[in-house]
């Protein structure tokens, strides 16, 4: 078996358990699945058992001791939706366990090919009876609101009697732990199940969220190879077919489609999800696994970075990008949470990790789903309208810090709501996706709207001051600063917003007047306001300390007291979970990088000297204690030079979750930190930037390795870049004319042509 391609862990330490039913989760953007076992573990076994869809959510009340005004009231979170993942083996009375008997071999892994997560167990039962059971699952890729189990026993050295039952339980409940912020402190009874039925052959269990009121149907029917006799079982909660098999056939082969329907996509759920798994049964479980594998290897085409010289760093970088894919919500009514959906940390919420971590992926080399990561934003701007007008302002949009289907989810504002930069971004990945596929259609139909409403509430809480643009009390990415002025970030990714939302004004208005109009109608946009637009990014305060020659955080950052670094010891990171905010707010120490981060999306911004000065010292006071941090600094020290640095970054993010650098896979892995593996690679050891008539590369190939190949599309073009130790060789494919800036050499391209520099 190639490992770069497999995720595999044959151990069944306790202790990594839970962290392991996270990395081997099994989703489609749609559904996702943990990596549970489907014959239940012994009682007192750590487990969290999950299964989620993106964008299904119950809303709760957010219980405050003191509210001020436009608290939100209330806060969604992502739903355990149900547990189909149930089956359980009975041999000659004896049933199958992991736990019990002997286990003679036990292999599991995750496919990353082909698409499936695969248990390879040959198993010998307290009194002697043995047999091997493969166990293979698969979250359809080609139809989302699939998931399948598919069983083989092989019966080794007995021929009686198999049992198999197989359940869907409804009486699930959400995870929760109330001294971690990052995950929910309450609320675990969410579901009530409405009904249960078996017709035929179809099993179906329908629950609904108690105050959301939103349906879920999960609907399952099995096939198998052998005869049988079934008996269905079921209590108010749970239904569970028991299929008595014929003796005499020593190899079984048991299908489970289990079909999930919700009420924000089908209108019906029960009888959608009948009609789907009537439907996607007639498919075999062997046509399944090679659409997937077909549905695969069209993504890899594009999306494989092939690293020679490091498996390890080679299986990490592909196990991230398969999780990105995993993640991706691909119907724009959902996006990508913090945790995929893979564990309900962060509740299931999305955050600006989307646009300025995990875009730059999916528009390079996924333009399709990026598109849909961009719609969903568009979808949610009349709540961002809506929340602008709750917070004060006259106009624009205030995208909500972290949500699902728009509404504030946040009820600590100094590092939720203050987090106004998230608009910034939100334009920011629009006028990138726009730089990289020359999509005029897509910013005339949403963009175009998004960055005009995100530009304005720069107008709204900015001011001119002294004939400088300024903002006052915002938080920038780093957390552990809260609600200063003149965020160098927030301030800088504003002057981008504003600029570009004068730019698409007058692209607007010299090439499609009526379009523009029908705009400035719908939104009530005149030009004066884009005359203050401009007048505010050629104003914008841009804060810079002279004494050490560095883009200075914010306004106060600099004149505060540092952290105690020598004093801290290891077990009080992060910090965040064990000091009061106040105690971090009045030090300069960060969780993650700020203006660092700042100069990589602008960096014409700033001088090189500025950018490094400011590598420098922002870097001694990160803890990285946020998984958004390592990524960016190995990108800015591949542009500084500290090759070193670079490399030593790229290995936390690249095996973060694969090797639980921060603890918490359990709880989901880190699609920001994902998202940031392959920024590591293509904008930090490729040097690429995408620029407003070309494409900037500067390779420099980590000393370590021999080669690294990575490809993406630019304008239609297809870029193939292969760095070697002495030369990279640049493959273009195109029938448009295109430029890339290589080192400092633009090359202009209008046919297929290789370049070796
Ligand atoms: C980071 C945020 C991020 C969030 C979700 C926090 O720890 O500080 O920047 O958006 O996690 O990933």
């Amino acid at each position: 078996m190639n490992n770069q391609w497999i995720i595999s862990d044959n151990s069944l330490d306790i202790d990594s358990l839970l962290k392991n039913e996270s990395i081997f989760n099994v989703s489609n953007g749609y559904i996702g699945i943990r990596g549970n076992f489907e014959e239940k573990y012994p009682k007192n076994f750590p487990t969290i058992r999950g299964s989620y869809i993106n964008a299904f959510y119950e809303v709760e009340a957010i219980p405050y001791g003191e509210k001020a005004y436009a608290f939100p009231d209330t806060m969604q979170k992502i739903v355990n939706i149900g547990d189909a993942q149930n089956i359980d083996i009975i041999i000659d009375g004896e049933k199958f366990s992991l736990f019990q008997g002997t286990v003679n071999e036990f292999k599991r892994y995750l496919d990353m090919k082909h698409g499936y997560y695969k248990r390879e167990i040959w198993w010998t039962s307290p009194k002697g009876k043995e047999m091997k059971i493969n166990i293979t699952r698969i979250a359809s890729l080609s139809n989302l609101e699939l998931f399948t189990i598919h069983y083989e026993v092989e019966k080794i050295n007995f021929n009686g009697e198999v049992v198999i039952e197989s359940s869907i339980n409804g009486d699930v409940k959400n995870y929760t732990d109330e001294n971690d912020p990052r995950l929910a402190a309450s609320g675990a009874n969410i579901l009530n199940v409405n009904s249960i039925t078996f017709e035929n052959s179809v099993v179906q269990l329908t629950s609904q969220t108690k105050n959301s009121k939103e349906m879920v149907a999960i609907t399952v029917k099995h096939h198998c190879n052998v005869d049988y006799d079934l008996t269905i079982n079921k209590d108010g909660t749970s239904i569970t077919g028991v299929y008595r098999l014929e003796s005499g056939e020593s190899v079984i082969e048991f299908t489970k489609y289990v079909v999930y329907t919700d009420s924000r996509r089908f209108k019906d759920v029960n009888s959608s999800g009948k009609e789907i798994v009537d439907n996607l049964s007639k498919k075999s479980f062997n046509e399944l696994l090679k659409e997937q594998y077909d549905y695969l290897k069209e993504f890899w085409t594009t999306a494989d970075i092939k690293i020679q010289g490091d498996e390890n760093l080679q299986q990490g970088l592909r196990y991230n990008l398969f999780q990105l894919l995993q993640a991706v919500g691909k119907d724009s009514v959902s996006n990508i949470t913090a945790k995929g959906l893979s564990g309900e940390g962060y509740e299931g919420h999305y955050f600006w990790d989307t646009e300025i971590y995990i875009l730059p992926f999916f528009t390079l080399c996924q333009p399709k789903l990026a598109r849909h990561l961009l719609e969903y934003r568009y979808k949610i701007l009349d709540v961002a309208r809506q929340r602008a007008k709750e917070l004060g302002h006259k106009k624009g949009s205030a995208f909500s810090w972290r949500t699902i289907t728009g509404e504030e989810c946040s009820s600590y504002f100094p590092a939720g709501t203050a987090q106004y930069h998230i608009n910034a971004d939100i334009a920011y990945a629009y006028i990138q996706y726009y730089l990289v596929t020359e999509d005029m259609r897509f910013i005339k139909d949403f963009g175009a709207e998004v960055i005009f409403e995100t530009a304005r509430i720069w107008l709204e809480i900015g001011h001119f001051h002294h004939g400088l643009f300024k903002i006052d009390a915002v938080t920038g990415p780093d957390e552990y600063t809260a609600i200063v002025n003149n965020n160098y970030y927030t301030n800088v990714m504003a002057k981008y917003n504003l600029k570009w939302a004068v730019k698409i004004y007058d692209l607007l208005k010299n090439t499609d007047k009526e379009t523009l109009h029908s705009l400035c109608k719908k939104i009530n946009l005149e030009k004066e306001e884009i005359d203050l637009f401009h007048k505010a990014y050629i104003n914008m305060y841009l804060p810079y300390d002279e004494d050490h020659k560095i883009d200075a955080q914010d306004d106060s950052f600099l004149s505060k007291e540092l952290w105690d670094f020598k004093n801290t010891p290891k077990e009080k990171y992060p910090l965040l979970l064990n000091y009061h905010p106040l105690t971090i707010y009045r030090y300069q120490v960060l969780k993650q990088a700020d203006t660092v981060l700042a100069h990589l999306l602008v960096e014409d911004e700033s001088d090189f000297d500025t950018i490094k000065n400011s590598y420098d010292y922002y870097e001694k006071i990160t803890t990285h204690d946020s998984s958004l941090s390592c990524a960016v600094y190995s990108i800015m020290a591949s542009k500084i030079g500290y090759t070193h640095k670079a490399f030593n970054y790229f290995i936390e993010t690249a095996r973060l979750d694969l090797d639980d650098t921060h603890g918490n896979t359990k709880h989901g892995i880190h699609t920001a930190n994902m998202g940031g593996t392959w920024m590591a690679i293509v904008y930090g050891f490729g040097g690429v930037r995408i620029k407003e008539d070309y494409v900037c590369l500067n390779p420099r190939l980590p000393e370590k390795w021999e080669e690294l190949k990575f490809e993406f599309l630019y304008k239609g073009a297809i870029i193939q870049v292969d760095m070697r130790k002495n030369k990279t060789i640049i493959e273009v494919k195109t029938n448009y004319p295109i430029q890339l800036k290589i080192k400092d050499t633009i090359y202009k391209f209008s046919d297929n042509e290789t370049v070796e520099v």
